[in-house]
C-alpha cells in the first residue's frame, strides 16, 4: 500500500504543484495584462525630451533659466528661498526621476483640484507652495519673468505628453498608511543609514564654499512644517524609493515609515497657515 500510495502521492504533488504554477502563471499574466491596461488607459510613457529639442532664442534661454532655477534655486533667488534646500533636493535631477516627484507631464494636468486647500490651482500656485513650504521661503509674483522661466522648463520636460494624462512615474509610489510609525526604530535606521550624510542633528554638510554637499532633513533650513514632506507617509514614499542616495528601494516599507516619522518630528520651522489646510476636514491622517 505504501510504496503504490508514495509514487502515486507524488504524482499527484508534482500534477498539483505543476496545474498550481500554471495557474499562478496565468493569473500573474492576467494581472499584468490588467495592470498594464489601467497604467495606459491613464497614464502617459514617461520621457525626457533630449538636450537638442531645447529652441535657440529667448524661449529656450527662458527653458535654460528655469533648469538653473531649479536646480540652483538658493543662490538664483535668494529673496524667495527661506531655508538650504533647492527645488532639485527633493524633485531629483531637475525633476526627471520618476517616482522622485517629477515634472514630466505636468503642464498638461494643471489646472487640477487638490484637497489641502480645496480649490483647483494652477501650476504657479503649486510652485508658490512648494517655495513657502518646502523652501520655506516668499511666492514668485506669477507674471515674474522667473515664474515664466520656470513653467517654461516644465512645459518643455512636458512636450508629447497628452494633455490631461498625467505620466507613469508622478509623484511617488504610495506607502500603506496602516503602517505604524516606531520612532525609536526610525531613530536606529537614521544613526545607521541617514546621518552619514544627513549628519547627528540632520544638518546636512556644508562644502567650503558655503553650498550645501548634502541637504538638512530637520532644523531651521529644512522645510517647514506644512511641506507635503513634513507628512510622514509622504516622506516615507520620497525615502523608500530614493533614499540612502543611491540606494533606493533598499529599506522595508516599515523602515521607511519609521525614519520618516522620526525625521519630520524632529524640530523645524512652523508655517501657521497650515491651519487653512483641509477646509472640508478631510484632513490625512499624517497631516501637521
Ligand atoms: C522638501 C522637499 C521639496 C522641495 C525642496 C520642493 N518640493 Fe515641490 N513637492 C514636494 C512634495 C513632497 C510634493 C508632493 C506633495 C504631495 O502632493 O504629496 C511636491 C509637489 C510639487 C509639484 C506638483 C507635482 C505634481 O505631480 O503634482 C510641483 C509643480 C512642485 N512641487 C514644484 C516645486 C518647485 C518649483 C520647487 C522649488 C521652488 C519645489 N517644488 C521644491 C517636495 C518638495
Ligand atoms: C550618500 C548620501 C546620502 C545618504 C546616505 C542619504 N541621503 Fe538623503 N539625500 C542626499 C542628497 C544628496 C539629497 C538631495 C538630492 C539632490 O540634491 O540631488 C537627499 C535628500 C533627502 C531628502 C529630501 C530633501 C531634504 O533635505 O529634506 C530627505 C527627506 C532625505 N534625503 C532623507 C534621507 C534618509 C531618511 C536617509 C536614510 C535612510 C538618507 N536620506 C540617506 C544624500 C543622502
Amino acid at each position: 500500500m505504501r510504496t503504490l500510495a508514495e509514487p502515486d502521492g507524488g504524482l499527484l504533488m508534482a500534477r498539483d504543484g505543476g496545474e498550481r504554477m500554471a495557474m499562478m502563471r496565468y493569473r500573474a499574466g492576467a494581472f499584468a495584462l490588467l495592470l498594464l491596461a489601467v497604467v495606459s488607459a491613464s497614464a502617459a510613457p514617461f520621457a525626457i525630451p533630449p538636450e537638442s529639442s531645447i529652441p535657440e532664442g529667448p524661449t529656450g534661454e527662458a527653458i535654460r533659466r528655469g533648469r538653473a532655477l531649479i536646480t540652483d534655486t538658493r543662490a538664483q533667488l535668494p529673496d524667495n528661498v527661506g531655508n538650504a534646500l533647492n527645488c532639485s533636493t527633493c524633485h531629483l535631477n531637475g525633476g526627471t526621476v520618476p517616482y522622485a516627484a517629477p515634472y514630466v507631464g505636468l503642464t498638461g494636468v494643471f489646472p487640477e483640484y487638490r484637497a489641502r486647500s480645496a480649490r483647483v490651482i494652477s501650476l504657479q500656485q503649486r510652485i508658490n507652495a512648494c517655495f513657502m513650504r518646502s523652501l520655506n521661503g516668499q511666492p514668485l509674483a506669477f507674471d515674474s519673468d522667473d515664474m515664466n522661466a520656470i513653467l517654461a522648463y516644465i512645459s518643455w520636460l512636458s512636450r508629447g505628453v497628452p494633455t490631461g494624462q498625467a505620466v507613469e512615474g508622478r509623484g511617488f509610489i504610495p506607502l500603506e498608511t496602516a503602517l505604524e510609525p516606531d520612532p525609536e526604530r526610525g531613530r536606529q535606521v537614521y544613526a545607521e543609514q541617514c546621518v552619514s550624510c544627513h549628519g547627528a542633528d540632520g544638518e546636512g554638510r556644508t562644502t567650503a564654499e558655503g553650498g550645501y554637499l548634502y541637504p538638512p532633513v530637520w532644523g531651521d533650513n529644512s522645510f517647514n512644517l506644512g511641506a507635503g514632506m513634513a507628512r510622514h507617509y509622504t516622506a516615507a514614499a520620497f525615502i523608500r524609493h530614493n533614499m540612502p542616495l543611491g540606494q533606493g528601494g533598499t529599506l522595508t516599507a516599515q523602515q521607511a515609515v519609521d525614519v520618516a516619522y522620526y525625521v519630520t518630528h524632529q524640530p523645524r520651522p512652523d508655517f501657521p497657515a497650515r491651519v487653512r489646510d483641509w477646509p472640508k476636514g478631510d484632513r490625512p491622517k499624517d497631516a501637521r
